[in-house]
């Protein structure tokens, strides 16, 4: 991750500014506090360990620095603390968070690679032509008002919804965020972007809340919380999309487990990450939208790739 003088706390989202490119904080992406408990958090020690590496590679592979923020961070190059913050990566939340930060640059290339992957030019057309149906099917969904985006990651959907209505997104992490913003200047849109969980409560209640690609990493036993958590975001009348892989055709990752709900994902330097990934089916989505609280639920699949749906409050 490059250096940021200014950014919200990759942990906490509290807004922060660094004194100069020293600080460790802006490599790391965390407040001054949230480096304080890194003794005691596997993600922030895993954040401090990096941005070590990554502070000494840019001053020319330096290092044995004696500032503040760096003292409970020299622990972590040590090679047991450093195992240890890898393992609290099996918490797949932590997994999750680091996943799609590192992957953030390249994320978009899911949409743009097509469906081949190992099929070749007649999936990647299928694909593309899927991708077409789903962006028409959410254009005509009749979101309005105040729109909540959760876990938008590079926004790919965002400038279609800000046209909609007075559009928030927000996800786990700055570095897909800093995409989303991008896209949306350069589409000459506006939306309240901001660093958020998908599973904080609600700070207060809003037309619409759209997810793309997120239900499927909601773990079965925590689909019924986070429908409950979707229905508490919205006013009376308020409508729930979402968007998501479907199962069972030329598109599912094959690590995925259906009897865990778990996948393995790698990045290039060769960390792999334990995920939940979840293929519901129409029928599952339906049943738990309905016991959340939602009426005219409806969720359909395109041939081959995708699953989308709405509900109301
Ligand atoms: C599969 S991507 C989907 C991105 C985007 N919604 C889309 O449709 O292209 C999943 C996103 O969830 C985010 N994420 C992971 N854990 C999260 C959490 N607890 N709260 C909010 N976002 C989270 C990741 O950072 C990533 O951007």
């Amino acid at each position: 991750m490059p250096f940021r003088e200014a950014f919200d706390c990759l942990w906490c989202g509290r807004a922060h500014r660094t004194r100069s490119g020293e600080d460790l904080e802006g490599w790391a992406g965390l407040c001054p506090d949230c480096v304080g408990r890194a003794a005691d958090n596997g993600f922030l020690r895993f954040r401090l360990r990096t941005a070590l590496q990554e502070r000494s590679r840019a001053s020319g592979g330096l290092s044995a620095r004696s500032d503040s923020a760096s003292a409970p961070a020299a622990a972590l190059i040590d090679p047991a603390r450093a195992s240890a913050s890898e393992s609290a990566l099996d918490d797949p939340d932590a997994a999750m968070k680091v996943y799609y930060a590192a992957r953030a640059r390249e994320y978009d290339a899911v949409y743009r690679q097509g469906g081949g992957g190992t099929g070749g030019s007649v999936l990647d057309l299928w694909f593309q032509r899927e991708l077409d149906e789903i962006t028409g099917w959410l254009d005509q969904v009749p979101l309005r008002g105040e729109i909540v985006e959760l876990a938008a990651g590079t926004g790919w959907w965002s400038p279609l919804l800000a046209q909609k209505g007075e559009l928030s997104i927000y996800d786990i992490t700055a570095e897909p965020l800093d995409i989303a913003r991008g896209r949306l200047l350069a589409h000459g849109l506006r939306a309240h972007i901001h660093v958020r969980d998908a599973w904080q409560e609600p700070d207060r209640q809003v037309d619409g809340v759209f997810c793309g690609f997120w239900l499927s990493h909601v773990p079965r036993a925590r689909l019924g919380n986070f429908l409950a958590l979707v229905a508490r975001w919205l006013r009376k009348d308020g409508l729930f999309a979402f968007l998501d892989e479907r199962a069972g055709t030329a598109g599912a990752d094959p690590e995925a487990d259906p009897e865990t709900g778990m996948t393995v994902r790698r990045l290039d330097d060769g960390r792999e990450f334990r995920i939940p990934k979840v293929y519901y089916a129409p029928d599952e989505l339906e049943e738990a939208l309905r016991e959340a609280g939602f009426g005219r639920c409806e969720v359909r699949q395109t041939e081959r790739y995708f699953l989308m749906g709405t509900a109301v409050r």
